[in-house]
């Protein structure tokens, strides 16, 4: 991104956020060590550079590097006079912070960061280090270097768990039965296993894979997996296969990977060593491995192609000839390229004469063309095939995962584990990744042999920074015209309507024709990002909701800060008017919208609406809720006062229904503030009754008494009989309580004369039964 002295920075990220960007910072930050590294030692033996300049570059060989890397939310834009385009933010001071307290050659990574490559570098937890400008240490890892490549990465899940696999039985059962059948028909077949990010599918085939280890069969497993790091390098998969198989690692020498598949290939091939060289060399050069010198022009590339085919395939005939069964594992797909498809449609073929499984693993992709790795097409594959969709863990599998990570708790919660289980929306790793924010944020406090959980500060979730990158990347893939779409979408809500969209992209600086909103929400109904719903509640609009909440939240938060009020306005003002007559159904919804938007008067008028309609519906919670919303939407201008006391009158009685004595007794106090500011002494006597009301009820006669009296003197001054009777009520009944009974006596006497004034049944009533 630039330079700042003797220091470079570099983003990743931007503009388009991958869901592994933290690993190819360190990935980076790796070779660039590694390249300094070369160079030094080219300078000490005089290579190169002695040629081009000699004593001038002998310090070179003291070159080093320190590297810091953090992970998290920035601003991102052109800043500053110079209008420069770059990122800003603390999460940009603290890695240039690590960067300074790195030693000479190391390199350092956040605690951030470290969270999201955790399994795939080997690294030193340096402990919390006191960082310039930060007041608390930071826990700090320095990184040693990658791990070898794995198959099935342990980099998920909850440090220190194991976890039992939940649900997927049928799965499991229909992959056990298909390798039996290969096995005694010696005939195979392709499964392609499609499924979320996250959703289950690399552990679901670990499972299989521990299970078939466990079997007598005799069944030889090869795995290869594609890399978003590889997109689209030619064979990438096919490479990643034949490299596992032969055991080929990225620092081998051209002759080094050339003698390991003769090697390989030697077991299984009984022919002349220079037949088998010559076919290790097609292969080696179909796949981009390096080479012999010699082998350069060995072939013409086009032969090359057709004869490697026939290369790879006749080795995996080989391998299938000597076992009962083989089993070709292939991860993620979705990242796969076009000749590496071609590859397995080509060893497909072997599947209808030879006991071969060939299991392929992928997220869905809306750009796939091939038949079967579509689950419309799936029937009209021309190989014997299978395709089975993973779907979300159900409620039930996801509470049992929740209560199966959280085993060291001695109780967990079920509104904790509720909340886990709603937000992750059955999926496996949502959950882990939810469980290790309460975690982070230490609502969950783990120990050696016990956690705990820190009940005070849960009330609500945030969107894990893994999950962030996951579902930003899924974002940063769309067009510009359904990216707009869904940020709107999403400023409307997790349930959205087609024509609040249109109308909302019929307003924006550069409009667009509602045919392409259509069409952009179309597209992303087709990405899975939204699904349509049946019921709509708004005549003529069709309503969809968004896959993930946690998607919606994400998208939300790519909405610039300056356009949210003027889109929650537009919203709201589409409500208002769509909703008409049953206004008051969808006022708690428009009074959001006017909230985020900053229009407090408007939000106010509609939550009171919500709270007098839930009122009606016996919801008293819900009412207290929203009056209390508006009550903090007011300000002290004078028009708004008189409105405060009518809420304040009934969010207080509603209080008191509701045994929330503490919070009615603070309403009322305010609101005899509010009425002294109003000059309206009826509405004092009518906070002070309240106040003396709770205290009572609280057996604090004493207060209760002197609040009653002041109820008494001040409705007395403005004739206010009504408050003056319930009054004199509760001075007496707290005289009562205090062992004053002539002077309750009196009151309750007074009380009666007052009440039958204003022919009030209920404290005549009252007075009376006090007598
Ligand atoms: N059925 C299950 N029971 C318990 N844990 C599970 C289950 N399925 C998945 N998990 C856990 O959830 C996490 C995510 O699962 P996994 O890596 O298999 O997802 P995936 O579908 O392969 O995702 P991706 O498309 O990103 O590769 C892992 O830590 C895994 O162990
Ligand atoms: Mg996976």
């Amino acid at each position: 991104d630039k330079h700042i002295g003797n220091a470079v920075m570099g983003v990743f990220g931007v503009p388009t956020v991958h869901e592994d960007d933290p690993e190819r910072a360190v990935r980076a930050a790796l070779a660039m060590r590694a390249a300094l590294s070369n160079f030094a030692s080219d300078v000490s033996f005089g290579m190169d550079i002695s040629a081009s300049g000699g004593a001038v570059y002998e310090h070179l060989k003291y070159l080093q590097l320190r590297i810091g890397i953090n992970t998290g939310p920035v601003m991102l834009g052109e800043v500053g006079t110079s209008e420069e385009y770059t990122v800003i933010g603390d999460a940009v001071n603290v890695a240039s912070r690590l960067e300074r307290t790195a030693k000479p050659g190391s390199i350092l990574i956040s605690q951030e960061t470290y969270h999201m490559v955790q399994g795939i570098f080997q690294v030193e937890d340096l402990g919390p280090v006191t960082i310039r400008g930060k007041s608390d240490p930071l826990p700090v890892y320095l990184v040693l270097g990658a791990k070898p490549r794995a198959f099935y990465t342990t980099g998920r899940g909850v440090e220190g768990v194991e976890t039992r696999m939940v649900g997927r039985d049928k799965e499991i059962y229909q992959l056990q039965v298909a390798l039996q059948t290969a096995v005694h028909t010696r005939k195979g077949q392709l499964i392609t296993i499609m499924g979320d990010a996250g959703v289950g599918k690399s552990r679901l085939i670990h499972e299989f894979n521990k299970w078939i280890k466990n079997q007598e069969m005799d069944v030889s497993v090869l795995k290869g997996r594609s890399d978003s790091r590889l997109f689209q390098m030619p064979y990438g998969l096919i490479r990643d296969l034949v490299t596992t198989q032969f055991d080929i690692q990225d620092t081998d020498s051209p002759t080094a990977v050339e003698q390991k598949i003769v090697q390989g290939m030697s077991q299984y091939f009984d022919m002349p060593e220079q037949d088998i060289r010559a076919r290790a060399r097609a292969v080696a050069q179909l796949l981009g491995l390096a080479m012999s010198e010699e082998g350069i022009n060995y072939l013409l590339p086009t032969q090359i192609i057709d004869k490697a085919y026939d290369y790879v395939a006749d080795y995996f005939q080989a391998v299938i000839a000597q076992a009962d069964a083989v089993i070709l594992f292939l991860e993620d797909l979705h990242w796969a390229d076009d000749s590496s498809y071609d590859v397995i449609e080509h060893l497909a073929q072997l599947c209808e004469k030879l006991p071969l499984l060939i299991v392929c693993v992928t997220r869905p992709q809306q750009t796939q063309t091939r038949t079967w790795l579509l689950p419309e097409t799936a029937d009209t594959v021309p190989f014997p095939h299978t395709f089975m969709q993973l779907a979300p863990l159900s409620i039930e599998d996801s509470r049992k995962l929740v209560l199966d990570i959280l085993q060291k708790l001695p109780s967990i919660p079920k509104d904790l584990s509720d909340m886990i289980v709603t937000r992750a929306e059955g999926n496996p790793y949502f959950v882990e990744e939810l469980i290790k924010v309460l975690i982070e944020d230490g609502i969950i406090l783990v120990g050696e042999k016990e956690w705990r959980i820190q009940r005070s500060q849960l009330t609500r979730l945030r969107v894990p920074l893994t999950l962030n990158g996951v579902l930003q990347a899924r974002l940063d893939r769309l067009s510009e015209l359904e990216r707009l779409t869904l940020q709107r979408a999403a400023v409307i809500g997790h349930v959205f309507w087609d024509s609040a969209v249109i109308h909302m992209n019929e307003l924006a600086d550069e409009p667009l024709h509602s045919s392409e909103t259509i069409s952009a929400l179309h597209a992303l109904e087709k990405r899975e990002l939204i699904f349509p719903r049946q019921n709509s509640f708004i005549a003529g609009a069709q309503a969809y909701i968004f896959k993930h909440a946690m998607l919606r939240e994400v998208a939300y938060e790519s909405v610039l800060l300056r356009q949210r009020p003027a889109y929650h306005k537009q919203i709201a003002d589409w409500l208002a008017t769509k909703s008409g007559e049953r206004v008051a159904e969808y006022a708690s919804i428009i009074a959001e919208h006017y909230e985020q938007a900053g229009e407090n008067v408007l939000a106010a008028e509609l939550y009171e609406m919500a709270a007098q309609r839930a009122v009606d519906m016996y919801n008293v919670d819900v009412a207290i809720d929203y009056y209390g919303k508006a009550l903090s939407l007011l300000t002290e201008k004078m028009h708004e006062v008189g409105w405060q006391l009518r809420i304040q009158e009934h969010l207080g009685k509603l209080l008191v229904q509701r045994s929330r004595l503490v919070e009615a007794a603070q309403t009322y106090m305010t609101m005899r503030y509010t009425a002294e500011i109003d000059g309206d002494l009826a509405l004092q006597a009518h906070a002070w009754n309240g106040l003396a009301s709770i205290q009572h009820e609280q057996g604090d006669y004493q207060a209760a008494l002197t609040s009653a009296a002041k109820a008494e003197h001040v409705a007395w001054l403005v004739s206010a009989n009504n408050e003056l009777a319930r009054a004199l009520i509760f001075k007496s009944r707290a005289q009562q309580h205090l062992g004053k009974l002539p002077e309750a006596v009196e009151n309750a006497q007074q009380a009666l004369d007052v009440s039958q004034k204003v022919d009030d049944q209920q404290i005549v009533g009252e007075a009376l039964g006090l007598l």
